[in-house]
């Protein structure tokens, strides 16, 4: 999955609502202390800081690769690459995560499977660029994050669309957000190995504060659809399960084949070309097994646009039932969730959010519920008691406010 690096890891407490900070203040406190330690390891200041989010889907789950639709929004945690070009075509990295560890590397060497551990996303996009034909050379970098990593929260894609925003502002490449989209994608697809789609480097690159991003996967083309949850009297919570199962990337790898063969084998370019109304036929001309992944990536593309119709019409507590919903279908059919998303979902729901799913790839991370704010601690509550008589890892809470994608900081 798309969370797996530690340096996209944090304590989470610090991010958590509870804190009192606001977004400036924590980023406030969070640069000056990555600001000194840049200046420690590699003995000068950075030229600039450059903040990529997390993300949070709200509908179009395990689309993106069915060149559908999906619908994210930013959230305020985010990864910032403190960088400074280098001209001797060395690429250090180090995390504010791993303190004390600075990795070393020739650009020019960088190849795929060549890099381990949190080094090898931030090499990545690197590799990516300089794959692309751009003239890019070394840097030092310092990454600083607090997007809580393997928490379904897309950490791993803000840590590479933070280098990517980072390097084309050292370098003064003048790529589009969607460009920049696109080579964090192949650096995870080609060099770390991951065979993500596109919404998590899209959602961190192009979101807008106070919308969702309605994205066609296929074209790119985006939509930036106004959220007021806070005019609406609404909370987004984010419950972190704290689970990521292992079988995860082997899993999403073959859910991907999956979905690809059901569509070769309907002589379609891809699953979005089919539509609600067509499933049932379709349905009758596939094997058992595809049954099911069909049915959800379809009934969710149809979410998706559903969802965008509700909240232009109706506004977003229309979007509950929606979300319920599609947490139901990728239990039932897409099966990529698990006890502890479904005990999360079901609690919520029971003790009165309007919605609640997972969100993010699965087999564990994060569930959103949407819930009427003077409920919102009341739900937090009830999930975290159910987790505790469960004897389940006590969930982390926050709250999701659609924020910035990708911007220069400094
Ligand atoms: C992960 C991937 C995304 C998307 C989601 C499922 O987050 O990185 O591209 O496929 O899973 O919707």
């Amino acid at each position: 999955m798309t969370d797996t690096t530690s340096a996209g890891t944090t304590n989470a407490g610090t991010t958590d609502a509870g804190t009192g900070h606001t977004d400036a203040t924590r980023a406030t406190a969070v640069g000056t202390a990555a600001a000194a330690v840049f200046e420690e390891l590699y003995g000068h200041a950075p030229e600039g800081v450059w903040a990529a989010p997390g993300r949070v889907n709200l509908i179009g789950e395990h689309t993106d690769y069915n060149d559908g639709f999906v619908l994210p929004i930013a959230i305020p945690q985010a990864v910032r690459a403190h960088a400074r070009r280098r001209t001797d075509g060395v690429l250090r990295l180090a995390s504010t995560r791993v303190p004390g560890e600075v990795v070393e590397l020739d650009v020019a060497a960088l190849e795929p499977g060549g890099v381990p551990g949190w080094a090898a996303y931030p090499a990545a996009v690197v590799w990516a660029l300089r794959s692309a034909g751009h003239e890019v050379g070394g840097a030092d970098v310092l990454l600083d994050s607090d997007v809580p990593g393997g928490a379904g929260l897309s950490s791993s894609a803000a840590l590479e669309c933070a280098v990517a925003t980072a390097y084309d502002g050292l370098y003064g490449l003048g790529l589009g957000a969607a460009e920049l989209a696109l080579l964090a994608q192949r650096a995870e697809n080609e060099f770390v190995g991951v065979p993500c789609g596109i919404m998590d480097q899209m959602a961190s690159m192009v979101c807008r504060s106070g919308a969702a991003l309605h994205l066609d996967a296929r074209d790119l083309s985006v939509r930036h659809v106004p959220l007021d949850l806070a005019g609406a009297g609404l909370t987004l919570l984010v419950l972190d399960t704290r689970v990521q199962h292992d079988l995860a990337d082997g899993a999403y790898a073959a859910l991907r084949a999956g979905c690809e063969r059901a569509a070769a084998l309907l002589g379609l370019p891809a699953l979005r070309d089919l539509s609600v109304d067509g499933l049932p036929g379709a349905l009758g001309r596939l094997p058992a097994d595809l049954v099911p992944l069909v049915r959800h990536v379809v009934t969710e593309n149809d979410r998706v646009e559903r969802a965008v119709a509700e909240l232009e019409r109706r506004g977003p507590a229309a979007l509950g039932p929606i979300l319920t919903e599609g947490h139901a279908s990728l239990r039932d059919d897409f099966r990529t969730s698990c006890p502890e998303t479904d005990l999360a979902a079901a609690t919520a729901v029971a003790a009165g959010a309007l919605g609640a799913r997972m969100t993010g790839g699965g087999f564990g991370g994060s569930v959103i519920a949407l819930v009427e704010t003077e409920r919102a601690a009341a739900v937090a509550e009830a999930v975290t008691g159910a987790f505790a008589a469960a004897g389940y890892a006590e969930p982390q809470v926050y709250r999701a406010v659609p924020s910035p994608g990708a911007r220069r900081e400094s």
